[in-house]
């Protein structure tokens, strides 16, 4: 059996149950479902299934990548509005779970509460996807190691520096670096710290692969040496109306050419999307020559190809029953 197909019937909360072979073997499907569509090497491997995509936030690339990615995979998918349906005015996500798993083969979620994905996987019969929460975004980061190994050729010693806001980026990259033997820098304002928990686990994670985990509130001892630097807006969604004091809070966390100048010389700059210029990072920055921000958001089609075919495809449908 490949070693994706154990990921059947699985679904994707978090990355905290997966583990480093399953993770590479999410890679490596990704990397040949990318070569066979800029081949236009056909590949329906769901032909005929269904992807249910729950939007409680706003989406660009999540919405548009999952939408693409199944037609490409000769399936379907279907934009369900969280606020126009029986969910916004109160049903519980238990019987939105049981009820979604009679009509369709899998469901992406955008919410706010990781608890509502974590029970929804738990009373859906079919695999849940995470498409954002306010903890977690696993589909971003998988396709950022995505283009991390395209782009360097490995992951394994690679320093990422997240500097920024401790968020649902931070947390996803807490728990994927370690386990792909990266180490993870991340300096944020003390008071927007990575939840503790989710940091000690990462160490724990980080022995075991021969990586390193810092938490700082230090940009710069951060971003010293680094091959990467990512960051993230300042305020996500569901906390704009604390922008303007979150602004002045951030301030010296901006990615710009005085911090660069710390990092490896030839380092990366990686952005999830949306930015702002200006406040978490600068144009020069951003739109430089050492910024990848556009191959992540493409990769988010080749990533979650791989985490829908590996958790949904069936039995054979690789023809390697
Ligand atoms: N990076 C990301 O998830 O983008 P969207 O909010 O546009 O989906
Ligand atoms: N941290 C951001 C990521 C957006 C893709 C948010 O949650 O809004």
């Amino acid at each position: 059996m490949a070693a994706h197909q154990r990921l059947r019937g699985r679904d994707l909360v978090d990355f905290s149950d997966y583990t480093t072979e399953d993770v590479h073997a999410l890679l490596k499907l990704a990397l040949v479902l990318k070569e066979a569509q800029k081949t236009k090497f056909p590949h329906a491997i769901l032909g005929g299934q269904t992807l249910a995509l729950i939007f409680d936030k706003a989406s660009t690339r999540t919405r548009i990548s999952f939408e693409v990615g199944m037609a490409q995979l000769g399936g379907h998918a279907l934009f369900v509005p969280g606020e126009t349906s029986q969910m916004g005015r109160g049903e519980p996500i238990e019987d939105t779970a049981r009820v979604l798993s009679r009509y369709v083969d899998g469901i992406m979620i955008r919410t706010f509460e990781h608890a509502t994905v974590q029970r929804l996987a738990e009373f859906a019969s079919v695999p849940v996807v995470n498409g954002l929460t306010d903890d977690h975004h696993p589909c971003q980061v998988l396709a950022d190691v995505l283009t991390l190994l395209e782009h360097t050729g490995r992951l394994q010693g690679l320093t990422v520096a997240y500097v920024g806001d401790g968020n649902n980026m931070a947390h996803s990259w807490l728990q994927l670096a370690p386990k792909l033997g990266i180490h993870i820098r991340i300096a944020a304002p003390a008071g927007y710290l990575p939840n503790a928990d989710i940091v000690e686990q990462a160490k724990r994670d980080a022995i075991r692969n021969h990586s390193q985990v810092l938490v700082t509130t230090d940009p710069q001892r951060a971003v010293e040496n680094a091959d990467v630097i990512y960051t993230d807006v300042w305020a996500s969604m569901g906390a704009e109306a604390e922008a303007e004091h979150r602004k002045r809070i951030f301030s010296e966390y901006q990615v710009n050419s005085a911090l660069v100048r710390w990092a490896n010389p030839n380092y990366l700059f990686m952005h999830c999307l949306p930015a702002h210029r200006g406040e978490e990072v600068t144009a020069e920055i951003i739109d430089g020559e050492h910024s990848i921000i556009f191959d992540q958001a493409e990769n988010r089609l080749h990533a979650q190809k791989a985490v829908l075919c590996a958790l949904m495809a069936d039995a054979g449908a690789f023809g390697e029953e």
